[in-house]
């Protein structure tokens, strides 16, 4: 076992994701059975009473490794020393909203924390941003938080990435552990691009098994519309395949990818055409600590197409941040 516990923000912690995320994070999960963690945990004052709830509920569960939990409504506080930030803690939308319209609600609450990370944080802190809209949320905390390597900063597109390989498991008649290399290209938005062109299915190509009508009428709508889908029929958004998917994106950042490759949203340096600078989701492989974009896939016409409308996307909730003077 390491000595000194790796300190843990979570934002938003009683909140739905909150409450399925803290406990997996706490029980080892997330950075491995040999690590002890401190959670450090930031809510708004008027949920403090919640969230001291969902402190004592932790503690209930006596993990071994759970050396501390730090409830508060001071981002200073929350973020003092933080080697990780899971950034949460922001509005979800309702039926009939896209994540885009949640830009002004949520977009001052990504600057203040920008700032307040990169003011208390570790120098080495690694984000992960889950509030929606997460790719333009997370450019906004790189923006104002310049002291933190943009490498560090990303936003979750994994909750696409096990969608679509829950979608074609299914299709090919195998459990999902059987796909491997499927991509998420672009924003965390309906214009998302679902690819499993590079995709593999007991070994064997995907595009084998399935047909291109499949690929284009249902697998690829049905994964880029599933938050709405999952927000008509429970009322809300999907909160435990979201901390599920929070924790996959950073246990496999920290402990790594193997012989298959991720969807991570992360900063781009013009790989795909994706414009640098903008953070856009990216096949990633994972080791140390660290992510590479995978290079030199062969991409068709349409993909490419569809990759940079999402990331003309991108660059337009830029500009939106940026009139409302955030950036
Ligand atoms: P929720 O409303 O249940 O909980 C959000 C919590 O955040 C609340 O407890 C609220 O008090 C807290 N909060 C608000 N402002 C805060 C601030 N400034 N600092 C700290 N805490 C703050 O919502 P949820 O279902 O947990 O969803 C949270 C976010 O995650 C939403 O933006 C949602 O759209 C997003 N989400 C993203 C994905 C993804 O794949 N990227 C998936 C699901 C949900
Ligand atoms: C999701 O994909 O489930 C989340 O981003 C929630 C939403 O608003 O769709």
């Amino acid at each position: 076992m390491t000595d000194s516990p790796v300190r843990i923000t979570v934002t938003g912690g009683a909140g739905a994701i909150g409450y399925s995320l803290l406990f997996r994070i706490a029980s080892g999960e997330m950075l491995g059975s040999d690590v002890p963690v401190q959670l450090r945990v930031l809510e708004v004052p008027q949920a403090l009473d919640k969230l001291k709830g969902v402190a004592m509920e932790l503690a209930d569960c006596a993990y071994p490794l759970l050396e501390g939990v730090v409830t508060t409504a001071d981002p200073a506080e929350a973020f003092d020393g933080a080697q990780h930030a899971l950034l949460v803690g922001s509005k979800p939308r309702g039926q009939g909203e896209t994540r885009g319209d949640l830009l002004k609600a949520n977009a001052a609450i990504f600057a203040g924390q920008g700032r307040a990370l990169a003011a208390h944080a570790s120098a080495d802190v690694r984000v992960t941003v889950t509030g929606n809209p997460a790719n333009t949320n997370a450019l906004t905390v790189s923006a104002v938080g310049e002291s933190i390597d943009p490498r560090h900063i990303t936003a979750l597109t994994r909750l696409d990435h096990d969608r679509a390989v829950a979608q074609l498991a299914a299709r090919a008649g195998v459990t999902a552990g059987e796909v491997r290399r499927m991509i998420i290209w672009g924003n965390h938005s309906d214009t998302q691009v679902p690819d499993l062109s590079h995709a593999l299915v007991s070994g064997r190509p995907a595009a084998e098994l399935v047909d291109a009508d499949w690929i284009r009428d249902t697998f690829q709508p049905t994964v880029a519309s599933r938050g709405a889908s999952i927000i008509a029929a429970r009322g809300a958004s999907s909160a435990a395949s979201a901390a599920n998917a929070t924790l996959s994106h950073v246990r496999d950042w920290m402990r790594g990818t193997g012989d298959d490759w991720v969807s991570m949203a992360v900063v781009s340096d013009g790989s795909y055409d994706v414009p640098a600078g903008l953070v856009s989701s990216f096949p990633v492989r994972c080791s140390n600590g660290e992510w590479e974009i995978v290079q030199g896939l062969e991409l068709d016409d349409a993909t490419r197409e569809a990759i940079r409308a999402s990331a003309d996307e991108l660059v337009a909730e830029r500009a939106a941040v940026q009139e409302l003077g955030l950036l």
